[in-house]
């Protein structure tokens, strides 16, 4: 407990001096840095090879702290409301006064309220020495598979970051990005809540989520998730449906390559193979980890069992999709 609080003191300390900090959440580890720090801020940029145009989320202790940033309104208030602390980052209108480092040339900001005890702990003591929030993306580098554990990030960042290591993600994909900006609230990029959840809070109050792809293409924020190439592993990934699974692995070890595989029964020949899950909370708590995993092997080829397109597999099947459009760069 004792170890716990000063490991906490002395990253509030670390990220205040303008430096970097890892820390754990609920859904994926972040790279933080104080959002009010020019060199905080940039140093994460740098670190990350991340593209200056591409705002990163700041992530406060509580929806009252997030009032600093910006105000949220009524569709907002109602999210936070039901979904705070937790895997949900809302995009709103900055207020003006605010400092932008964090927020590319966006007028809008990216806020979540965390939920995992060590990043509350994190984000309370860093507000009480005056902070007002940590500006965090995923920490893996660019493009790269988001990191689910403490010794994801020491691989794409070295020993020499300081990392508050919190254990397994629980949940193991990013936040539900949920904009807000435009008066009404649609889904950026879809997570472990729904738009079934965000719905049934928002028609309580007379308020709808509306359909991204039914709205003028133009008018979305900018979501750097949103590439078609993102979280993507070094080795090539296909997306195979379950009729075709068998079939295509035996052509490629018939070719001589060597493959892993993500399926539900092992197809013959397979070396490297990993059970998929049989359900979309468990699939995507381990995903990243089974794709970092399979990147450490000598492979040529990674082949994934399309999970159901059903909505429940909507994050995990965004991801996987990004992964395949991404990987083998
Ligand atoms: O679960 C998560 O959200 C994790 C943890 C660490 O909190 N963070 C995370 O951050 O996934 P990052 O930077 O890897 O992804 C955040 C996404 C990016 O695609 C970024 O472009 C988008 O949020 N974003 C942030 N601020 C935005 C804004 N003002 N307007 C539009 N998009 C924004
Ligand atoms: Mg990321």
């Amino acid at each position: 407990m004792r170890d716990e609080s000063s490991a906490i003191e002395n990253a509030v300390h670390v990220l205040r001096g303008g430096g970097l900090v890892a820390f754990a959440t609920e859904t994926v580890y972040g790279l933080g840095a104080d959002a009010e720090s020019a060199r905080g801020v940039a140093s994460i940029y740098e670190r990350k090879g991340r593209p200056a145009d591409h705002p990163l989320i700041v992530h406060v202790a509580s929806q009252a702290s997030a009032c600093y940033w910006a105000n949220l309104g009524a569709v907002g208030c109602a999210l936070a409301g039901a979904f705070w602390p937790g895997p949900l980052t809302l995009i709103a209108l900055r207020n003006p006064s605010v400092a932008r480092f964090a927020c590319g040339k966006e007028s809008t900001i990216g806020l979540r309220c965390p939920s995992h005890p060590l990043a509350q702990q994190l984000l309370h003591a860093f507000e009480n020495s005056g902070g007002h929030g940590i500006a965090a993306p995923s920490a893996n580098l660019f493009g790269r598979v988001s990191p689910t554990c403490a010794q994801h990030v020491r691989e794409d960042f070295g020993e020499d970051l300081l990392v508050l290591d919190g254990g397994n993600a629980q949940i193991g994909l990013e936040s539900t990005i949920v904009d807000i900006s435009r008066g009404f609230a649609s889904i950026l990029r879809p997570g472990v809540i729904g738009p079934d959840q965000i719905n049934d809070v928002l028609a309580a109050r007379g308020l709808r989520l509306l359909d991204e792809n039914r709205l003028p293409a133009q008018s979305a924020p900018k979501v750097s998730g949103s590439l078609a190439a993102h979280y993507a592993p070094r080795s090539p990934l296909t997306l195979t449906t379950s009729a075709n699974l068998r079939a295509s692995v035996a052509q490629l070890i018939a070719n001589g390559r060597t493959v892993a595989v993500c399926s539900r029964d092992r197809p013959d020949g397979v070396v490297h193979w990993e059970q998929a899950a049989d359900n979309p909370v468990d699939y995507g708590q381990r995903l990243y980890a089974m794709l970092r995993a399979f990147d450490q092997l000598p492979i040529d080829q990674i082949v994934v069992e399309s999970p159901p397109s059903t909505p429940a597999w909507s994050a995990v099947l965004d991801r996987l999709q990004r992964a395949q459009t991404g990987s083998g760069r």
